[in-house]
């Protein structure tokens, strides 16, 4: 069996393709064969250290990377009772963030970050980490759900999806895509950013209401207000960080919602909280989601036939092939998902 590693945080020359012996299942486990597996802007952060409660990498070397899988059931524990050998699941990114609060102790679950994550040939999981593909799915398409679609997901039902409401999403990577996939199939209007006009001309086609280009328009805020006639958003899809956070405030209605999901901007910003608290904004910090999250996402794909957009589909067969789908994020000439498949 191969599984991936980072052998230290040295960058991605600690990357290596090795052999290893599968450890026997306990009850409850499940042990799955990955068939795809996806990237996430997350996992450009583990070869360099990690991040806060993501540092395995750090303090118990190798990680195996990525937290992104989608593949079958080949072996289950003798007291597992919800799958059975042949099911097509995913894993959860907290495998025990089973439902309700997100409590401390299950933070350290984390796939590829706080723990071992799924880039291998095999993969022991608890059966309550697993959740059932979406049956209109192929492999690398549900791959693509576990970090990016449940974040943009649970974001999306904690300020309430409504058809009618405005969602602002920044940028045309893995969240911002499904943010906006999922807001249409409820009947929102979406406005998007990105620095390419020919990728908002893609997010057009997916159905985005309006697009902004923030690279031609750096006070993207005022037109995202004016396109609401003045009244701003209901819920910012915020990705950027520090450096549009400010901006996002300021596009959010009165009573409206800003999601702090990202930080792909560096500091160059300190947001006034006045503009949080005199518009009476909730603002609400996402960390992905449930796997009883997952499932109600799981369910509405399947409903609306919601299809993951993946960019660009590399192999798995040699360290160079999983290194350059690495780069190839890092470049941010993406539009969606990066998938690895076999
Ligand atoms: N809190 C959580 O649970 C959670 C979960 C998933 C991701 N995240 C975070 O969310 C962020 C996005 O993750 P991802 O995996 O979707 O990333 P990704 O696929 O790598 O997306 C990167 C895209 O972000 C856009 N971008 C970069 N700088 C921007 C800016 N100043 N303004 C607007 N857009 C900008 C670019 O879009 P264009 O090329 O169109 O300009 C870029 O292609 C990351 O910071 C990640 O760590 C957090």
């Amino acid at each position: 069996m191969f599984r991936y590693e980072l052998a230290s945080a040295t960058g991605l020359d600690g990357l290596r393709k090795v052999d290893f012996e599968p450890a026997p299942l306990g009850p409850t486990e499940v042990r799955i064969a990955p068939r795809a597996w996806s990237l996430n802007f997350r996992d450009l952060a583990m070869p360099r250290g990690g991040y806060p409660g993501n540092r395995k990498i750090q303090t118990d070397p190798p990680l195996v990377p990525l937290s992104d899988a989608a593949g079958e059931v080949v072996e289950v524990g003798a007291a597992v009772r919800r799958f059975a050998v042949g099911d097509r699941v995913c894993p959860c990114f907290f495998p025990d963030w089973v439902d309700g609060e997100l409590e401390e102790s299950q933070l350290a679950s984390a796939l590829g970050g706080a723990a071992d994550g799924v880039l291998a040939e095999t993969v022991r999981l608890p059966e309550h980490g697993l959740v059932r593909m979406p049956a209109n799915l192929s492999f690398e398409e549900a791959a693509c759900l576990p970090c990016a679609a449940v974040t943009a997901w649970q974001a999306l039902m904690l300020a309430r999806l409504t058809p009618g409401q405005t969602i602002l999403t920044l940028g045309t990577g893995g969240v911002s895509i499904f943010a906006l996939q999922i807001a249409k199939l409820a009947g929102a209007r979406v406005i998007i950013t990105s620095s390419s006009d020919e990728k908002l001309e893609r997010a057009r086609e997916l159905g985005a209401d309006a697009c902004i280009n923030y690279a031609t328009h750096p006070d993207w805020d005022v037109p995202a207000r004016e396109w609401t006639g003045g009244v701003g958003v209901d819920n910012v899809i915020e990705v950027g960080g520090a450096g549009t956070l400010e901006r996002s405030l300021r596009a959010a209605r009165v009573s409206g919602a800003v999601s702090l999901i990202g930080i792909l901007t560096s500091p160059e910003q300190n947001p006034s909280p006045m503009l949080a608290l005199f518009k009476r904004l909730t603002i609400q910090g996402i960390y992905v989601g449930s796997r009883v999250m997952f499932e109600a996402l799981c369910r509405a794909i399947e409903a609306g036939d919601l299809h993951p957009v993946i960019d660009k589909t590399f192999g798995c067969e040699s360290v160079d092939d999983v290194r350059a789908a690495y780069q190839y994020l890092k470049s941010g000439s993406h539009f969606g998902k990066i998938v690895i498949a076999r």
